[in-house]
């Protein structure tokens, strides 16, 4: 550089490309990029037009000076113009965008609840834990011999097709029912012996009340002088907190490998109170559960002296419960997950 008239010229190019750049910056982050290139102390072109100082003859050194500082008081401010300007714009966007409307309806909190078959299990279980019952909890796959066998049910014995069952090698399976519990119980265990035993139990079976997985409670108590009548008045007490105080039971005789005598338990209709109606189709009394008297035989494969001890055991189906007591009339309503029936049910 050799004169002032050179110098101006320069500025006045370095202005005009500030104004030009400064037209299309986006952001104040761009700004403050693009002021570096101008004012940094090192790099900056107003900065490096200060180094020319040499060049310049003596007397016109102070007027060289005094030219390029007003050029940089020039830009520092230009650059602080566009840099508010800038604030203002991005923090207007950022107002707009976080705004908040408060007379939009708020979002629905969704509260989940327990799934019916565990709320009657839980129900079930605080019942009879109420009335001294300790829970067992058996395993869903079984040995043959746990789960038929030694229940009295051996290889030929007919009331193996009571029960479609699923194998998975010729020795273990799902358990069909939850009484495959009873005997690790009692192998287990001296009498006295008050458990119930709730799980998931495996039928090949399929229809509106039938599915090939469901839900039972075992119930087994040992001990000296055990008869029938306990069976009875346990499960008169179970049914009148269950289903309410007016409610009374029916025993039917039935049948079963491991239990003799064996009986059907009907409760009175509670929907009706014994008087007929669609839920106890006309007949006043509802089917619940099966049960009986624990057979001899069933306590000698589990090595527990029958000629001391006696006992009783009860099996009750969660899903039939609960359909019973929700109204539900197809058992896959219990399985569809479907929120619109589930929902419903909160008990
Ligand atoms: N295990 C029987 C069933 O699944 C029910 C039952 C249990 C019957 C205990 C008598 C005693 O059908």
């Amino acid at each position: 550089m050799q004169d002032l008239k050179e110098l101006s010229e320069r500025i006045a190019a370095i202005k005009e490309e500030i104004s030009e750049k400064t037209k299309t910056l986006a952001d104040s982050k761009s700004v403050y990029e693009l002021k570096k290139t101008f004012l940094d102390s090192k790099q900056g072109q107003i900065g490096a037009l200060m180094k020319e100082m040499k060049n310049i003859p003596n007397e016109s050194k102070a007027e060289f000076g005094k030219t390029v500082n007003a050029a940089k008081e020039w830009a520092l401010n230009y650059f602080e113009k566009i840099d508010a300007e800038m604030k203002a714009k991005e923090m207007k966007l950022r107002y707009e965008s976080e705004k908040i409307d408060i007379s939009m309806p708020a979002k629905k909190v969704e509260y989940g609840n327990l799934h019916p078959i565990t709320t009657v299990r839980n129900q079930l279980t605080d019942l009879f834990a109420s009335m001294g019952f300790e829970v067992y909890e058996g395993t869903e796959i079984e040995t043959d011999f746990y789960n038929f066998t030694a229940l009295n049910t051996p290889d030929d014995h007919p009331a193996r097709d009571m029960q479609d069952t699923f194998y998975l090698t010729p020795e273990f399976l799902l358990r069909t029912q939850t009484s495959a519990g009873q005997v690790h119980v009692m192998e287990n265990n001296k009498p006295p012996i008050k458990i119930i035993s709730p799980g998931k139990v495996f039928r090949s079976d399929d229809d509106a009340t039938h599915s090939p997985m469901f839900h039972q409670m075992e119930g087994l108590v040992v001990d000296e002088g055990i008869s029938l009548c306990d069976l009875k008045g346990n499960l008169d007490m179970f049914v009148q907190k269950f289903f309410g105080e007016d409610t009374v039971t029916r025993l039917r005789p039935s049948y079963f490998p491991f239990t003799e005598p064996s009986v059907e338990v009907d409760v009175s209709c509670f929907e009706c109170g014994g008087k007929g109606c669609k839920l106890c189709k006309g007949t006043g009394w509802i089917e619940i559960l099966g049960a009986g008297v624990v057979n001899k035989k069933v306590f000698d494969n589990c090595g527990i002296d029958s000629n001391k001890y006696s006992g009783f055991a009860f099996g009750i189906g969660l899903e039939r419960i609960a359909m019973l007591k929700y109204g539900i009339n197809n058992i896959k309503m219990l399985f569809e997950s479907d929120l619109r029936v589930l929902d419903q049910i909160d008990d």
